[in-house]
């Protein structure tokens, strides 16, 4: 297999995906199918460092797989897998905690923000040691590139300086992972607060698009969407983020240009596109929440696939693992 490798996670931390998780990343996981040999995987050990229930973390995992199955991540021509099914992951995280500086892991901002939030004394040490085990989650399977945001640009930096030591120190062992930032993504923001990105944890329940939600109610959020005093239905993020976000999503989900949307809307008023683009929302959600249902509803088949999964997973990974192992002296 000539094409290029590339890994990506997401974490199990709500029962639904929302809007921004999907055109912002998992539309994007689905499109490189088609051009790379793809790693995928369902993200629950990160998602332990700031507390958590058992049964909520398990029934999230698997709504979240059954969501990336709905979205058209295909399991026949990808490797999609849960990250807890590997254990090479927590093996090789070890290793290289043992050659990351203590001074190094302290500059990550992420953890910073986060711990700032929670009380330093309260953080996990997880926490802390979070971004090495994303370098492990990379570095295991050879990846050749990452899609990541912005904000986990320093992560990836890390990564590939904990590649390049271990490979001086020990020997070449790994793959030096380049960013990846996909052109076709698309940052959506809140429809409460179109200053903001649409997030789970910091936008409130109606300016967040959940595709797992009652469809009447995220039509009603989009028609109550916050906009402008004015009139007119243009792209200007600048001065009318509200519109051009809806008009963000609505290109998105329909293939239209955000070009072809202001013209067919000339002379329209903001009512007409927001009843519009919840007709759109509304007809984009109805098969995925059906899908999602029916791999949920079969549990025996899901796990079928979640165990080919992390053998195609571990088939790679304990092959890095076995070289790692030998060149520390294991
Ligand atoms: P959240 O901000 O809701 O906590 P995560 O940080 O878990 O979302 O992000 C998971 C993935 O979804 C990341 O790849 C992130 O870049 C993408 N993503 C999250 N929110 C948005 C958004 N509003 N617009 C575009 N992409 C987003
Ligand atoms: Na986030």
């Amino acid at each position: 297999d000539r094409r290029p490798r590339v890994l990506s996670g997401i974490q199990p931390t709500a029962d639904s995906f929302h809007l921004g998780n999907y055109l912002g990343a998992v539309r994007n996981w689905v499109t490189m199918q088609d051009t790379c040999d793809a790693y995928y995987m369902v993200v629950d050990l990160h998602a332990i460092t700031a507390g958590h229930d058992a049964k909520v973390l398990r029934d999230r995992t698997r709504v979240s797989l059954a969501q990336l199955l709905a979205f058209g991540i295909d399991p026949t021509r990808s490797t999609l897998f849960i990250q807890s099914h590997v254990p090479e992951h927590a093996q090789l995280g070890w290793v290289l905690s043992c050659i990351t500086g203590f001074g190094e892991a302290s500059r990550m901002t992420q953890f910073k923000d986060k711990s700032a939030k929670q009380g330093a004394e309260r953080s996990s040490v997880g926490l802390f040691t979070y971004p090495i085990l994303q370098a492990a989650d990379i570095l295991l399977y050879q990846a050749d590139a990452v899609p990541v945001g912005e904000d986990q640009r320093q992560h990836l930096e890390l990564t590939r300086d904990l590649a390049q030591r271990f490979n001086h120190l020990f020997g070449k062992t790994f793959t030096l992972p380049e960013a990846y930032i996909p052109k076709a993504t698309a940052k959506i923001l809140d429809l409460q607060d179109p200053t903001a990105k649409m997030s789970k944890s910091s936008s409130s329940p109606t300016g967040l698009l959940e595709i797992m939600e009652d469809k009447a109610r995220s039509a009603k959020k989009i028609k109550s969407a916050v906009t402008d005093t004015g009139r007119e239905i243009l792209f200007d993020p600048e001065d009318k983020p509200g519109v051009s976000n809806l008009l963000t999503i609505y290109s998105a989900l329909s293939g239209r240009t955000i070009e072809d949307l202001v013209t067919a809307y000339a002379g329209k008023g903001y009512g007409d596109l927001k009843k519009d683009l919840a007709e759109v929302f509304v007809d984009f959600v109805t098969p995925i929440q059906a899908a999602t249902r029916e791999y949920l509803d079969d549990p025996a088949q899901l796990d079928k696939m979640l165990a080919i999964g992390a053998e195609k997973a571990r088939a790679v990974a304990s092959q890095t693992l076995a070289a790692v192992y030998d060149h520390v002296g294991f």
